[in-house]
């Protein structure tokens, strides 16, 4: 049985209709701080073999952890729960680093103590910074500029250090680019609790009428049209390569995987513009704005 934490969240939820497609059984552990119950049972309502087991609780709360990891097989754990808002973090300093560093050691204390050892974390393309130049292979320099960054960073750091020597630990550090798109039945999504700060579902509000104009965030960058430039992958392969991972961790290797998630293609924010455009054949207004604090010009993955 696979622990999904945040599993009731935007890539969570799609990871285990994928495992229940996969043929593993999977629990959730989620606080509902950014998800709904909806999700839970839309989640169910796509699974085909075992609807997953649903605990809200909290990745910093021991007693939620240790009565899961007693009363359920657990061999893995993918690891989403955490908080992922750029511009939040820059305010919450203290709430990011309690949910995303204190969460996780929080879970990996509680795991090694209950000798599990496999383990798959959602890390961020954001941890590479501003100081290279796409693409990003895994080797580049890290150097987030945001405290969302920093806080994965250090979630990196003390996986790598669970990995040394003759360690039990097997972990992958998926970095992710861009995740958008949705499962076809339309039941799963990005769907936050209050106003999004992706540009995906900012577009996709103002396509069903939800949101006037997209605000585009800087027209000033050091990019062909002069806006940023990101790697956006579909949430269906990137949930895709998280079960390869795990096939991988449950195997007999004893290497420490970290990996990027992209397409390896960068697109500017005109050129999504346009193609939601073109796809949908409505009118996507949008007005050229100052850039958002913590964004960099571009970014895309060497895959
Ligand atoms: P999401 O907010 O939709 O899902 C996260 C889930 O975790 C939510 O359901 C939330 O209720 C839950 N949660 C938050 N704090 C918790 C806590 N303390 N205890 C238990 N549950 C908690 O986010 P997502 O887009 O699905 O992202 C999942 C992970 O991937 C996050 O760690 C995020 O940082 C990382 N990530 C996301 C993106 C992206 O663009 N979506 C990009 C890079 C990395
Ligand atoms: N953008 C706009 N208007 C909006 C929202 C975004 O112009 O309303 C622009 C941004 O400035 C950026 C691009 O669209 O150039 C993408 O912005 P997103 O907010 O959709 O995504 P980010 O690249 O800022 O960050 C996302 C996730 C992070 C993750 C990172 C990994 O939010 O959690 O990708 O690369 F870490």
């Amino acid at each position: 049985m696979i622990l999904i934490t945040g599993g009731a969240g935007y890539l969570g939820s799609h990871a285990c209709v994928s495992l229940d497609a996969a043929g593993y059984n999977t629990i959730i552990l989620d606080n509902l701080s950014n998800s709904s119950f909806d999700s839970i049972e839309n989640i169910s309502s796509l699974c085909k073999n075992n609807k997953p087991i649903f605990v809200e609780g909290d990745i910093r709360s021991s007693r939620d952890l240790n009565m899961i990891f007693k009363k359920y097989p657990i061999s893995a754990v993918m690891h989403f729960a955490g908080l992922k808002s750029v511009a939040n973090s820059q305010s919450e300093k203290t709430l990011y680093y309690g949910v995303n560093v204190g969460g996780t050691v929080n879970l990996a204390h509680e795991m090694g103590c209950a000798g599990i050892h496999r383990l798959v974390f959602s890390s961020s393309a954001t941890v590479y910074g501003d100081r290279s130049i796409p693409p990003y292979t895994e080797n580049h320099p890290l150097n987030p500029v945001n405290t969302y960054g920093h806080t994965k960073l250090a979630v990196e750091k003390l996986l790598n250090d669970l990995s040394l020597d003759k360690s039990p630990w097997r972990i992958g550090i998926l970095r992710y680019f861009n995740p958008v798109g949705a499962h076809e039945s339309g039941l799963l999504g990005d769907n936050p609790v209050g106003p999004p700060n992706n540009l995906f579902p900012h577009i996709t509000q103002s396509l069903i009428g939800d949101a006037k104009s997209i605000n585009v965030f800087g027209g000033d960058y050091k990019t062909p049209d002069g806006t940023g430039i990101r790697d956006y992958i579909h949430v269906l392969d990137l949930i895709d390569a998280h079960i390869l991972v795990l096939d991988y961790l449950m195997g007999d290797s004893e290497d420490h995987l970290t990996l990027n998630l992209g397409t390896g293609k960068g697109n500017s924010v005109l050129q999504v513009i346009e193609m939601f455009k073109k796809v949908t054949g409505k009118d996507v207004p949008y007005t050229i704005m100052e850039r958002r604090p913590g964004d960099i010009d571009a970014s895309w993955a060497s895959a």
